[in-house]
């Protein structure tokens, strides 16, 4: 029974570690690849809802990066390097994480920015 309970709480705190982990990672990642064009920063991460950012961010950002590489924006030129590299396909993962823990209906607000 103890050796059951001790079982239980490393995985329930190498689990809360790592979840942790990943979304202060994809905050990183966030702020070093978004923000400089999407200036509202933290903010923008709230003008969506969660399942609206699981669609964006599912299959390795699949449907985010078609939003930039099929923009007419002049602006979103300079995204399709990242938006092409394995960064992203590496990091998309991270970052969907991020975007779901501080999406608009969320109920968290970011502690820092
Ligand atoms: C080089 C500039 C640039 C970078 C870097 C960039 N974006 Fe964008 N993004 C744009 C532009 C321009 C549009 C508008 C596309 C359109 O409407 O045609 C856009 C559109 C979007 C949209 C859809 C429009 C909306 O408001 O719903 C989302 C979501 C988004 N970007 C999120 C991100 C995220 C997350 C990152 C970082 C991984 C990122 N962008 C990186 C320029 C950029």
């Amino acid at each position: 029974m103890n050796k059951f309970l001790i079982f239980t709480l490393s995985v329930f705190v190498f689990t809360s570690l790592s979840v942790e982990a990943a979304v202060y990672k994809g905050q990183d990642e966030y702020v070093k690849k978004c923000v400089k064009c999407h200036k509202a920063g933290q903010a923008f991460v709230a003008t969506k809802k969660k399942r609206e950012w699981n669609a964006l961010m599912k299959d390795k950002g699949l449907k985010l990066a078609e939003v930039h590489l099929e923009s007419e924006e002049k602006s979103a030129k300079e995204s399709h390097e990242y938006f092409e590299s394995n960064a992203f396909d590496k990091n998309s993962k991270h970052l969907k994480d991020f975007l779901l823990e501080y999406a608009s209906d969320s109920g968290n607000v970011p502690a820092c920015n």
